[in-house]
């Protein structure tokens, strides 16, 4: 590749993750917490993945073992005792020995940067600056570290907002944490940083003034405060929530998908929708799922893990949940959930039914109140429908058990051996009528209440 076709190509990048994020008041590591359904971290792995940069290094410490399992096959440098930013890319040493390009720092609490504003970085780099930063404007600037410029506009330095004083506070262009610098000056220069500061830590954002100091030409690259919101604690990560829907929607809306009241659609990271696709008010998708063409998704209908195939039109009130596919137009009704079942075009499942560990044949009716009963306490069989079955409402389907092509099952039933192609199964009891039986029962408890 040349290096337009993939800027990031001998850049290495460094994500820390070592912090013990103790804001977040979590036994679980603050960078494993889910953005969009997806861990903090693995957003900024994917990112890297799509632009072209070799996969990071991370750094880990506190948690090491929960961060090291959620991303196998990755490169990791401990940080036995986390003492800053500055301190951790430092750790890196041994792992980057060999390199001898570029050094972006990643810092993992900070999800939602974008391709856009990497790029930003790197033509300043190219610019010729040894050092960039990426700034943003703040609403509220608290617990950001500034940006405080020189007279002639350029960084002069970076301080945090513990070290602050009164003035700099009101400084409302702050650090996003993103940093790319020339790898041979940058770790040479991290063994000068001090912990001389109001945390006692090695601040990575001390950098830019080591670089002034050095005569070095610092950049600063800008982006917008919804592209690099840092997650310090749970308020801050429903912030990161809602900015992560913001954009999906709004990426939907623009990719053909329709709408009614989009503010109050969730996603996932990973969920794929095709155009022409029309989503309802209020709904939730979970992880894994993917909606084809010209399907239809009704209001309150919970979706995870599930495929729903073109033209099928689901809910309302639907939940699909994981190993769930919907063929071609085929329906789901309203308090329908569906488990590992495959249900095939044309089929419809319209009302009140749970479908679990089954196959549905194509035009399949599945009536009202139908429960495949998957489960017997200790473990899970499947039921298999044939094309064009039809099953009468309220029937219970006792797996393991398989209702033939075409087959019917009378209403009321419940099924616990198989059903041929064609017959007619039927369990329920014959009915039996008493004439007027009714009536003489309504005026003998008449008689005994007077
Ligand atoms: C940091 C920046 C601040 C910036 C903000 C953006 C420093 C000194 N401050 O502050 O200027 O505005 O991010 O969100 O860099 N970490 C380690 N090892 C450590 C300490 C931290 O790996 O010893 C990791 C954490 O796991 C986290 C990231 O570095 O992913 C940032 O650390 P955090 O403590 O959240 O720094 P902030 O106070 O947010
Ligand atoms: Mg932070």
């Amino acid at each position: 590749m040349t290096r337009d076709s993939a800027p990031f190509a001998n850049t290495k990048v460094v994500i820390l993750a070592a912090g013990k994020g103790t804001r977040m008041r979590s036994s679980l590591h603050k960078v494993l917490h889910p953005v969009g359904g997806q861990p903090m971290i693995e957003h900024l792995v994917d990112l890297l993945a799509n632009i072209g940069a070799p996969d990071p290094i991370i750094v880990v410490g506190a948690a090491a073992d929960q961060v090291r399992a959620a991303l196998p096959g990755l490169d990791f440098a401990e940080q036995r005792d986390q003492l800053g930013t500055g301190h951790a890319v430092a750790c890196c040493r041994e792992a980057l020995a060999n390199h001898d390009g570029d050094i972006l720092v990643l810092y993992g609490d900070v999800p939602l940067v974008d391709a856009e504003a990497l790029t930003a970085m790197m033509h300043q780099r190219r610019a010729g600056h040894t050092l960039v930063a990426l700034g943003f404007e703040a609403t509220d600037p608290r617990g950001y570290g500034r940006f405080v410029l020189a007279a002639d506009g350029s960084l002069e330095r970076i301080v945090e907002h513990k070290d602050a004083s009164n003035e700099e506070r009101d400084i409302r262009l702050c650090n996003s944490g993103l940093m790319l610098f020339d790898g041979g000056w940058g770790m040479a220069a991290l063994d000068r940083l001090s912990n001389d500061n109001a945390s006692g830590e090695y601040y990575l954002t001390d950098l830019v003034a080591l670089a002034r100091a050095d005569g070095l030409s610092v950049g600063v690259a800008e982006t917008e405060e919804e592209t690099v919101i840092g997650v310090n604690d749970r308020a801050d990560l429903a912030e990161a929530e809602a900015l992560f829907q913001i954009k999906r929607r709004a990426a939907l809306l623009l990719a053909g998908v329709t709408m009614t009241a989009p503010e109050t659609v969730y996603v996932s990271a990973d969920t794929v929708i095709a155009a022409d696709v029309t989503l309802e008010p209020h709904i939730v998708i979970g992880p894994g799922v993917t909606i084809e063409a010209g399907a239809t998704v009704k209001a309150f209908s919970h979706l995870e893990g599930a495929t729903v195939k073109a033209r099928a039109s689901i809910g309302p009130y639907a939940r699909l949940r994981s190993g769930t596919v919907i063929g071609d137009g085929a329906k789901i009704g309203n308090f329908v959930e569906t488990k590992k079942a495959d249900i095939a075009a044309g089929a419809k499942v319209s009302h009140l039914s749970y479908i679990g560990d089954a196959m549905v044949g194509a035009n399949a009716n599945i009536g009202a109140g139908t429960i495949t009963c998957n489960y017997d306490g200790f473990n899970k069989y499947q039921t298999t429908i044939g094309a064009g079955a039809f099953i009468g409402s309220n029937s219970a389907l006792v797996a393991p058990v398989h209702i033939g092509d075409g087959a019917i099952v009378g209403a009321g039933s419940t099924i616990t051996k198989d059903v041929a192609a064609d017959a007619l199964g039927v369990t329920r009891a014959s009915q039996r009528d008493l004439p007027a039986g009714a009536k003489r029962f309504r005026d003998r408890q008449k008689k005994d209440k007077s």
